[in-house]
């Protein structure tokens, strides 16, 4: 009920509801009204109360809990948005879950106690500073297809946040976002399917957004930063989250319908941090060094090795130049 009434204040904008009307449109009585209005006040939200005219919402905290409430109703990413205080890790819970939930499903946590990087690292979710969350998709693609999902987050995630901000993001490849040259996101997707089709995807982002350095580790502090590093203030989480997932579903669905990254990479393309610089593509122990030249429309790298030779490559670690560890 507490979430209807939420509903009511945000459809009316800044302006003010009666009690009555409230209480007309959800079936409840006044006093239940007032009731649930002065727990979303305990809550941290803004409500201003003035006889004869009602209630009017002027601020919301920045809890995670209720952002859907944001989402447009044709969206398929968030139709069902899960929401937890804290858990092991959102791929994990989302992987556990996925079988009963629709395509589409967000698993979002304030706190993860084992967050996962990829290379079975840690990743580290301090509660209440980032945004930690895992999609969980159901495309009718084939297995092979599943990873171009990357690129799909990665485009969304710079999209949402430059939308929000004036913030200076790249797109590390494949799974990296970076703001000058130190980590802000990462993106870890999974997969479950049999040879000719998937039961599902998901895909974890966990975007580093109000930490300050000292919240990072000793050993990462000087390749992790976090959004609000960059713009010297406490950024909103709710309006990232919500421009990523709309972004999300924007390039999902198209991605769908032309079965095709074509639009996508060429966002890609434009946030890129790795295009035209050198790199170092460390794949099952081998090590290559040349020049990141293209992304292709499959979202796999073209790398010019010392010869002058075109590798593609699909997946790996990947350093660039001046980013992270690979100086000279
Ligand atoms: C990486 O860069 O190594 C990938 C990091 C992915 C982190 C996110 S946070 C939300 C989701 N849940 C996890 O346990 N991991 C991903």
């Amino acid at each position: 009920m507490k979430e209807k009434i939420l509903k009511e204040l945000i459809e009316n904008k800044g302006n003010f509801i009666s009690g009555q009307e409230v209480s007309k449109r959800l079936h409840i009585t006044r006093a239940n009204v007032w009731k649930y209005i002065h727990k979303l006040k305990e809550e941290g939200y803004e409500i201003e109360s003035v006889t004869n005219k009602g209630y009017r919402l002027l601020a919301m905290p920045d809890s995670l809990d209720m952002v859907y409430l944001d989402f447009d109703k044709e969206w398929v990413i968030g139709k069902e948005y899960i929401y937890l205080e804290e858990v092991d890790s959102t791929n994990e819970y989302a992987k556990r879950v996925a079988s009963e939930k629709p395509d589409g499903t967000i698993v979002l946590a304030e706190n993860q106690y084992k967050g996962k990087g990829r290379l079975g690292r840690e990743w580290r979710s301090l509660s209440g500073t980032g945004i930690w969350m895992s999609l969980i998709l159901k495309p009718d693609i084939l297995p092979a297809d599943a990873i171009l999902i990357t690129q799909v987050a990665a485009a969304a995630v710079v999209k949402g946040i430059t939308s929000v901000l004036d913030c200076e993001v790249k797109i590390k490849w494949p799974n990296d976002v970076v703001i000058r040259n130190k980590k802000v996101c990462g993106i870890l997707t999974e997969f479950s399917g049999e040879i000719e089709s998937i039961n599902y995807i998901v895909v974890g982002i966990g975007i580093n957004v109000n930490q300050h350095s000292k919240d990072f580790p000793d050993e990462i502090r000087d390749k992790a930063t976090s959004i609000r590093e960059y713009m010297g203030k406490d950024i909103s989480r709710k309006r990232i989250v919500k421009e990523t997932v709309k972004y999300f579903n924007q390039y999902y669905l198209e991605f769908l319908k032309d079965q095709s990254l074509k639009g996508i990479i060429d966002i890609c393309k434009k946030y890129s941090a790795t295009l035209h610089k050198e790199v170092r593509i460390i794949q099952n122990g081998h090590e290559t060094i040349g020049r990141a030249v293209d992304l292709t429309d499959r979202g796999t790298l073209i790398v010019e090795d010392k010869k002058g030779a075109e590798i593609e490559i699909i997946s790996g670690e990947v350093s660039v130049r001046g980013l992270y560890h690979y100086t000279d």
